[in-house]
């Protein structure tokens, strides 16, 4: 019996392992829109030295992210959730990311979405995607984890600073100021800029670490600036949510879509894993990640993992969803 599980696990990995570029968009919490590929930029120049030496403005009020009611994979079953469950076929009950606790939201998202089916449906339930992008937002946990999940549904504690060392001159973009990572994504990311180099490619570090009062400033200077709140939700996280605190993230060369004109860009796309980078935000995936496709923005996640979600085909969101949250949750 276990055998024809682990047959059905593995088919629906196979089914699941599909690109989201491929399938339509569905019937999600988070609006979404065209992607509209003007230049633009994800923040500011010279803007990311540590906390220690930030500029804060305590004028702007910010976004309420700062979150209830965190969704737990452990939350005890309510009334009813039996019910629902007996609706949700056997083999997808048997998977290592169904919580039964959550009967109900899969079956409600797959009646909505009948296309993506139960076995996609349940992954985008245990991202949180049936509910609004900000809303259930949980404080994580253990936010030194390399392979730390920071998203519109994962929040960063509020003082939680990395710890950082400064990148060397040469790998950093000309103008872009002192930039800042965790020792692992820094040696890291020398690596692959010296590996490319002598191919005769400049790939350079143009925004690294920020901190959350800096992104509180930038989220609330763009909407100040005119932009609607959902487009500048699309491309700008709020302050605790984004990737940049964790100094793990680097956008590479510049932070528009100029960069995939570059030889560069052709490079890093088929590279950066075996670096330990992915592409954090792919093309067509707003519907997952909650933001537009950034060429440019590079996660630190090291070589194995970096690897394994390459292959994977998922987006990061997805790759936790079903193969790191299922680990997590079962340790004592
Ligand atoms: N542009 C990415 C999502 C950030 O602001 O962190
Ligand atoms: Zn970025």
């Amino acid at each position: 019996m276990k055998k024809l599980y682990l047959i059905f696990f593995i088919t629906f990995i196979i089914l699941i392992s599909a690109s989201c570029g491929n399938e339509t968009a569905p019937v999600l919490a988070g609006a979404i829109g065209t992607v509209n590929e003007e230049p633009i930029d994800e923040t500011v120049v010279q803007a990311n030295v540590p906390v220690t030496e930030n500029t804060t403005s305590a004028s702007a009020s910010g976004p309420d992210s700062s979150g209830s009611n965190p969704a737990s994979v452990n939350e005890p079953a309510a009334i009813g959730d039996t019910a629902y469950g007996m609706l949700i076929p056997d083999q997808i009950k048997h998977l290592p990311y169904y919580y039964p606790e959550k009967s109900r939201r899969y079956v409600e998202y797959t009646r909505l979405n009948p296309l993506l089916g139960y076995d996609k449906a349940i992954i985008y339930v245990n991202i949180g995607l049936d509910r609004p992008f900000y809303s259930d937002v949980a404080t994580i946990a253990e936010p030194d984890r390399i392979d730390v999940l920071v998203n519109k549904y994962n929040k960063l504690p509020d003082d939680y600073e990395p710890q950082l060392e400064e990148l060397p001159a040469n790998p950093v973009a000309r103008g872009a100021g002192r930039q800042f990572l965790r020792p692992e994504a820094k040696e890291a990311f020398i690596r692959m800029h010296t590996d490319a180099k002598e191919l005769g490619l400049d790939i350079t570090a143009f925004g690294t670490y920020r901190s959350i009062p800096l992104q509180h400033d930038i989220w609330n200077r763009k909407v100040n600036s005119g932009k609607s709140i959902e487009d500048v939700d699309r491309l700008n996280a709020r302050e605790g949510h984004s990737e940049h605190h964790t100094g793990l993230a680097i956008d590479v060369i510049k932070n528009n879509y100029s960069v995939e004109n570059t030889r560069e860009f052709e490079w890093y796309r088929e590279n950066a894993h075996k670096y330990g980078f992915i592409i954090r935000y792919p093309k067509d995936c707003e519907h997952i990640t909650g933001y537009r496709y950034e060429p440019w923005h590079l996660r630190y996640l090291g070589e194995d993992l970096a690897n394994a979600v390459y292959e994977s085909g998922l987006t990061y969101d997805e790759y936790y969803a079903v193969y790191i949250e299922p680990a997590t949750s079962a340790q004592p």
